[in-house]
């Protein structure tokens, strides 16, 4: 049986979000995410929120923990697929204005949390600073970016970090430097428990002409082998002995559908939805791709995109 989001929803819980957050923020109920999502797909959150300041969302954490009730942070849904069957507790998304600034200083750029990767690679190019080139194609947002340690074009976020900050489930802040932070391949093991607030990113002086020609050489070979179709960009993590999108290719999934969901013919290792697929439809094809891999090649396959809610009834 589904599960509505709607009859979770807990007496009062708006109005004291609404209460504790103090700066404006609205709490939205029964909240449709998959419009939030580059798959632009699956359920519905209990409560959504867009804190306006740090002090709101640490106001907010602080309701959610006195009423034991889970909080999810969205970025900009470029890897992040919540269940048909909803999202318990707060969703928050870091989009505001305070969230989202891009200030250049000097060789280093201040991100917030919400600030596009693509609009940090081009102040990045406008302030003729290098390195930050390969953030263009990457749909996301910075927070987003530094949980999953995000990376395109042989960089990662992390090459161009110096600090992170970042707030504890205790509604704390934090700065700290990038060193002294564990960061793997599409990983960063603290920001999983913690709320990334934004980054100062180190970008070296080149020439405008030379930053332009880097970005769009990335951008062709994108172009030419990437999906535009709505995707969650790649699925899986490479594993260690073959690009997932070329095993994907070799078990020969590519064009593979259930429901609204495919296989890209044109990447093995993207899920597009042709329209109107489910969270369902995509996880029952994530599963059928990771079966097949395990089955003929014996490779266990890595889900990079973050499967988020109620597990019980998502299919
Ligand atoms: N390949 C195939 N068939 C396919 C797809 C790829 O044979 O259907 C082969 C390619 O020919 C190439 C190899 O597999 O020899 C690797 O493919 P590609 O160059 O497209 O890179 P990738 O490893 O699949 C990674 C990142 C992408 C990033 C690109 C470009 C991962 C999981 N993926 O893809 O990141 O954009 O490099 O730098 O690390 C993402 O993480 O969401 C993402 C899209």
């Amino acid at each position: 049986m589904k599960t509505s989001a709607a009859v979770l929803a807990v007496e009062g819980l708006k109005e004291s979000l609404e209460g504790a957050a103090g700066d404006g923020t609205t709490v939205e109920r029964d909240c449709q995410l998959a419009e939030m999502t580059t798959l632009r797909a699956g359920g519905r959150a209990d409560y959504f929120a867009e804190p306006n300041t740090e002090a709101g969302l640490s106001a907010l954490l602080a309701v959610c923990r006195e009423r034991d009730l889970p909080v999810t942070v969205l970025g900009r849904g470029s890897n992040f697929l919540p269940l048909d069957s909803g999202v318990h507790g707060l969703t928050v998304r870091l989009s505001r204005e305070s969230f989202a600034c891009i200030e250049p200083d000097g060789s280093l750029l201040r991100c917030g949390a919400g600030a596009k990767m693509k609009n940090v690679a081009v102040e990045a190019k406008r302030c003729r600073l290098a390195r930050a080139e390969f953030l263009e194609g990457i749909p996301g947002s910075i927070g987003g970016g530094l949980r999953m340690n995000a990376g395109a074009m042989g960089s990662e976020l992390f090459d161009v970090v110096e600090t992170v900050r970042f707030m504890d489930p205790e509604g704390a802040v934090f700065e700290m430097s990038a060193e002294l932070i564990e960061h793997q391949y599409r990983s960063c093991p603290l920001l999983k428990n913690q709320i990334a607030l934004g980054a100062v990113l180190k970008g070296e002086p080149d020439t405008a002409e030379a930053i332009a020609a880097r970005m769009a050489e990335f951008a062709q070979r994108r172009w030419d082998n990437q999906p535009k179709a709505p995707s969650a960009g790649c699925i899986f993590k490479n594993p260690e002995t073959i690009p997932a999108g070329k095993l994907v290719d070799e078990i020969g999934l590519k064009g593979a559908i259930e429901g609204g969901a495919m296989v890209s013919e044109e990447h093995g290792n993207f899920i597009v939805n042709k329209g109107g697929a489910t969270a369902g439809d995509i996880l029952r094809l994530i599963e059928r791709i990771r079966e097949r891999a395990l089955i003929e090649r014996g490779i266990e396959l890595e889900s990079e995109v973050q499967i988020i809610g109620r597990k019980e009834s998502h299919d």
